[in-house]
């Protein structure tokens, strides 16, 4: 009843955006969005495993290669899985989640080419299920320094423009992925985001594979979540996800979810973060609906103002038009032949005075 009540609540915020970006409004306007960056190999895809309970493509160098817009739509429960998958002109339903890997990589492979290469068409996958959050999330091409064999040069710069164009903009939240085990401060990832939201007001951090901190270096991670490192208005949270063993295991999505709630319990110095709402992907898409639905209600007005701007000045193009012609099949005659009149005074004009004529 709590969660059908708190569904409602969220869900028309969000698919009014997906309707207006539906629509093609995103050419002429910016809609608020959440958009995943992270270093190859931070764990972006398991992330939005975690969130989706859908296996993405994965594997060690390029994977990601396009964008790809993950609408996730939480449906009655007992209601069957079901996926639509959208590019340039081509959509394709399915219905087994173990299909998704293949159409995602057809789809890559038909915007960017087979190979490594990046391209910045959208795809668009959207999956309705009992067992998602309603969320919208944009997953982006890992950042890399060193081309691959059959990358060009500066493929490096080609990502930090295709990431730059998503997470410039002041409607997207930040979603930036960073490993526990690494130096968040040099953070190639965290640094373009404080480039583009120095303030971080819209920048989430997530810290992934907690399960590799170096004995001793805990607390460390607990300094960089109290904000003592690089502190963000969002904060940080702290997930745990499948790493290559657990897959090799074949420990499925809904297993690793228990799994990760037992780690974090019993964690020695992690554990008080559990209550505290500060870790495990479940508390992730409670933050995420909650911030996206917030960014959607603050950035309306704003909205709303654009789209008074734009109709305003369409409405003063269309009266220099003047009168469109009747519909009546009677007075069609007429008014052709008036306009043709009008026109053929307004061509003697300009032949006597050479004149520039206000019409056209
Ligand atoms: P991406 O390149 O950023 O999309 O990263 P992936 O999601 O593909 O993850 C890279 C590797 O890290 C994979 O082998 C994952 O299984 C592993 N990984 C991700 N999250 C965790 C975690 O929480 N713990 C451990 N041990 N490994 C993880
Ligand atoms: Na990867
Ligand atoms: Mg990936």
């Amino acid at each position: 009843r709590k969660g059908r009540r708190k569904t409602s609540r969220v869900r028309p915020y969000i698919e009014m955006i997906d309707y207006l970006r539906h629509i093609g409004i995103e050419k002429d306007l910016a809609l608020p969005s959440i958009a995943v960056v992270g270093d190859q190999s931070s764990g972006k895809s398991s992330v939005l495993e975690a969130l989706s309970g859908v296996a993405l493509p994965r594997g060690s160098g390029i994977v990601t290669r396009c964008p790809l817009e993950l609408k996730l739509r939480k449906l009655e429960a007992g209601t069957g899985w079901g996926a639509v998958i959208s590019y340039r002109d081509v959509q394709e339903t399915f219905t087994n989640p173990s299909q998704v890997e293949s159409y995602v990589r057809k789809a890559q492979n038909m915007l960017a080419g087979d190979g490594v290469g990046i391209c910045d068409e959208l795809i668009s996958l959207e999956i309705t299920s009992p067992d998602v959050c309603n969320l919208t999330l944009i997953d982006l091409p890992g950042i890399t320094r060193v081309p691959v064999k059959g990358q060009p040069e500066d493929i490096g710069d080609q990502i930090r423009r295709l990431i730059l164009k998503f997470i410039e903009k002041k409607e997207t939240i930040n979603l930036v992925v960073v490993p526990c085990n690494v130096d968040i401060a040099t953070t190639e990832a965290l640094r373009m985001a404080q480039g583009v939201d120095p303030h971080g007001t819209r920048t989430l951090a997530i810290l992934t594979k907690p399960d590799l901190v170096d004995k001793g270096a805990e607390a460390d991670i607990l300094q960089i979540m109290q904000g003592k490192v690089v502190p963000l208005k969002k904060g940080y949270i702290i997930v745990r996800c499948r790493g290559q063993s657990d897959i090799n295991e074949n420990i499925s999505l809904a297993e690793a979810t228990r799994l990760e709630t037992e780690f974090f319990r019993s964690h020695n110095h992690f554990s008080y973060l559990l209550d505290e709402e500060r870790v495990t992907t479940r508390c992730l898409a409670n933050r995420l609906t909650k911030d996206l639905v917030e960014h959607i209600k603050a950035s309306l007005p704003s909205l709303t103002e654009q789209i008074q701007i734009r109709l305003s000045t369409v409405r003063l193009e269309l009266k220099n038009y003047g009168q469109g012609p009747p519909l009546e099949p009677g007075k069609k005659g007429p008014y052709l032949s008036k306009r043709l009149l009008e026109f053929s005074d307004q061509i003697s004009d300009l032949c006597r005075t050479g004149a520039k004529g206000e019409g056209n």
